[in-house]
């Protein structure tokens, strides 16, 4: 059993998907395990560029099996978008398996997102506007619709009958938001119903045994510090991209898990609201963002970026369950002269230094980052091919980021393609 959990190790966009789509050549089967259409996985493969929101990242292998999970959500719209566009680029889809008991993004959902993102002033999280936190709402609150409930008029028509009276009348009353009437409901969820159909795979369970005593590689989405439960809550998504995360979204206990590779980029970005203690708003984080081309897959929105934290790779290691660190992007400093890591936070009310994570974010405005400044390697390794190939400087800092992390390196991405990967 050499299963494996890939994970973002900071706020998502790390470049997992390149990762995910490495390892996916020893897989037998790739797992999606939660989130939905808010994340935007880039894979570059034969010089083009693929941008994945939902379908695993292994599809683009012939011979994979690619499941999305029960913990994921899915917005149909945006899953026919998807499929329809690798269909059209001749990605055989044969291997892409949809459960069942995934949840369904109404447009209600969607509606809610923009609405709060629109109007309330305070606490906008800033999120990817596809209805996530809603859609994640309801199902914990025992009334969203799950797939299998589209291809049983009887159960639609009685859970329609429960949710619709509630949900029209919050969305009326509290939203001033549009209301849904059954009958347009049973359309939308008709069309839903074609849309899912080649995929759903209500032979999941035949699935997961049959691949039980097979590879498996379980690819999460958006990362440890958007985690809903040990990320910089409120600021997160509201689902568990944690390693403990793909036991319950993808059927398989956790027992089947053996490593959990954490993705991390040379340093830091994040989309979207919250705190973020190394983030540079002047000429270094622009130079960042521009080297590295660190602007949203799914949103199009600059990201915000800073220098490496190490008290959140320190966390996430804990928190995420992180085995070994994938360190992505570290080409970006090529031309830097010199290199600051996040060593700790000080509190600049009295002084307190912390090295593990503070985890109320609403007191990070008072925190500033402990550096400690490397030199850089000033020189170009985007086609270094081994370790030993490395500059000295870069050895140096990668050193560092192990230390400081608790955790070993095994895998350092010097560009997007998939041969510009060196495996320890
Ligand atoms: P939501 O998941 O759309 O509700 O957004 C909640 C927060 O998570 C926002 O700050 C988003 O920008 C962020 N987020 C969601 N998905 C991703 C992702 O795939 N990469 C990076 N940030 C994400």
């Amino acid at each position: 059993m050499d299963n494996t959990v890939v994970i973002g190790g900071q706020w998502g966009d790390e470049g997992k998907a390149k990762i995910t789509d490495l390892l996916a050549q020893s897989a037998d089967i790739v797992i999606r395990y939660q989130g939905g259409c808010n994340a935007g996985h880039t894979v570059v493969y034969d010089g083009e560029i693929y941008k994945l929101h939902l379908v695993p990242s292994g599809i683009l292998y012939k011979d994979k099996i690619c499941f999305i999970g029960a913990g994921t959500v899915v917005l149909p719209d945006v899953f026919k978008q998807e499929t329809e566009g690798l269909k059209n680029r001749g990605v055989d889809l044969s291997g892409l398996k949809l459960s069942p008991l995934a949840v369904i993004t109404l447009p209600y959902h969607t509606d809610v997102d923009a609405w709060a993102e629109d109007t309330a002033k305070k606490g906008k999280i800033g999120s990817t506007r596809r209805g996530i936190g809603q859609t994640y709402t309801d199902k914990y609150a025992r009334c969203a619709l799950k797939i299998e409930d589209l291809f049983d008029e009887e159960t639609l028509s009685e859970k329609l009958d429960i949710i619709l009276p509630l949900k029209n009348k919050t969305l009326k009353s509290v939203y001033g938001l549009k209301e849904y009437s059954k009958y347009e409901m049973i359309e939308l969820c008709k069309k839903y119903k074609e849309i899912f159909e080649p995929y759903v795979c209500f032979d999941w369970q035949n699935l997961l045994n049959e691949y039980k005593n097979k590879t498996i590689l379980f690819e999460g989405a958006q990362g440890v510090m958007l985690d809903v439960d040990y990320g910089t809550y409120p600021f997160v998504t509201s689902s568990n991209p944690i390693a403990g995360g793909a036991s319950v979204g993808s059927g398989y206990g956790p027992c089947m898990i053996k490593r959990v590779v954490g993705v991390m980029k040379a340093y830091t970005t994040r989309v979207g609201e919250g705190a973020f203690v190394t983030e540079l708003n002047d000429e270094t984080g622009d130079r960042i963002r521009d080297n590295g081309h660190e602007y949203g897959t799914t949103t199009g929105r600059p990201r915000r970026c800073g220098w490496f934290d190490s008290v959140i790779a320190r966390y996430a290691v804990l928190t995420g369950g992180i085995t070994t660190i994938a360190l992505t992007k570290t080409d970006v400093f090529d031309d830097f002269d010199e290199i600051k890591i996040c060593t700790a936070y000080k509190d600049k009310r009295n002084g307190k230094i912390y090295t593990e994570y503070p985890t109320n974010v609403f007191m990070h405005k008072y925190l500033e980052p402990v550096y400690e400044i490397l030199d850089g390697w000033k020189q170009d390794i985007s086609n270094v091919k081994t370790y030993d190939d490395l500059p000295q400087n870069t050895k140096k800092y990668l050193k560092r980021i192990e230390e400081l992390s608790g955790c070993k390196i095994s895998i350092i991405s010097v560009g997007a393609d998939r041969e510009q990967t060196i495996i320890l």
